[in-house]
């Protein structure tokens, strides 16, 4: 496996390895790796003949109040633990590597970006946009793989792959959980004993809106409340949103259909989990895993 930091080798990197036919799968992350991330990597693995994984923790996706500075990194760890899945190149870039001075472009993907996180994170979905626009740049793959916990995030690059012609094909992967449902994140490294157990309400939550809309509750703002009541029964929650929306606009819903998408954001303590959970008529209530 390679570590790549420089921007200009990566590219000669990868344009070397589409000239020698081989395809590449690309997993952006910005490390603190766990069992969700090497998921992705299988996957890329399993797509594509060479991995390339960037390590990059990017301050254009954080607020002026947001954890960036404290976001976890563990570059060891994360290497250690790559050196297990099929990866072939990580590129690990410093900020101002990505960054120059004089870099003054943005991408930015309209409505998507602004509903649900984007409501409480603004401009969070144009950093993120941005970076995954320059690394595929960098990295130039045939496909490149995300996780749908992110759903927003994987909307918000599916719709700029689209709109912008990219040639890249999205992958999107179910979520990886804890043995308890708790959806695997970096941040939840963040949790004290107590608030690991109250994290659960995510799950619970999701749980009880599929029990309500399996028993034939078309109201989402019954759903909706049904769900705000179950988390802040537990204790150190503070709700950012609950949403029940269609899965593709992300438009809130009043009445439901055979097909719409939970999605949560809660603040743990200090911690903000996000989950959600696509649903399906067909198959009554559908555990995505998402
Ligand atoms: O999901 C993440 O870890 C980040 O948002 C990403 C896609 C690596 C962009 O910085």
């Amino acid at each position: 496996m390679e570590v790549i930091e420089s921007v200009a080798l990566m590219q000669s990197k990868a344009e070397e390895l589409r000239l020698s036919g081989s395809t590449i799968g690309f997993v952006p992350t910005m490390g603190f790796l766990h069992e969700g991330h090497l998921e992705l990597m299988r996957v890329a693995g399993r797509l594509s003949d060479k991995v390339i994984v960037s390590i990059f923790v990017n301050p254009a996706q954080f607020g002026p109040q947001e954890d960036f500075a404290k976001y976890p990194r563990d570059t060891q760890g994360d290497l250690a633990k790559v050196e297990k899945v099929p990866v072939d190149i990580v590129f690990m870039p410093s900020a101002a590597e990505m960054y120059p001075e004089g870099f003054q472009s943005k991408v930015s993907v309209g409505d998507l970006s602004r509903h649900l996180c984007g409501l409480s994170r603004p401009g969070h979905f144009d950093g993120v946009a941005t970076v995954v626009c320059k690394l595929f740049n960098i990295t130039k793959p045939h496909i490149a793989v995300f996780g749908q916990k992110d759903y927003q995030q994987l909307a918000v690059i599916s719709r700029m792959v689209e709109d912008m012609a990219m040639d890249v094909d999205i992958v999107g992967v179910p979520t990886v959980r804890e043995e308890d449902g708790l959806a695997m994140s970096s941040r939840n490294a963040y949790l004290s004993a107590e608030e690991r157990r109250s994290a659960l309400c995510l799950k619970k939550a999701m749980d009880r809106a599929g029990e309500l809309y399996a028993r034939g509750e078309r109201d989402s703002s019954v759903l909706k409340s049904s769900m705000e009541r179950l988390i802040l029964e537990h204790p150190f929650t503070n709700i950012d949103y609950v949403s029940v929306c269609d899965p593709v606009t992300l438009d809130d819903l009043e009445t439901l259909g055979d097909r719409f998408l939970i999605a949560l954001a809660v603040k743990v303590g200090k911690t903000r989990l996000i989950d959600n959970r696509l649903v399906k008529k067909a198959n009554n209530f559908e555990r995505s895993g998402s």
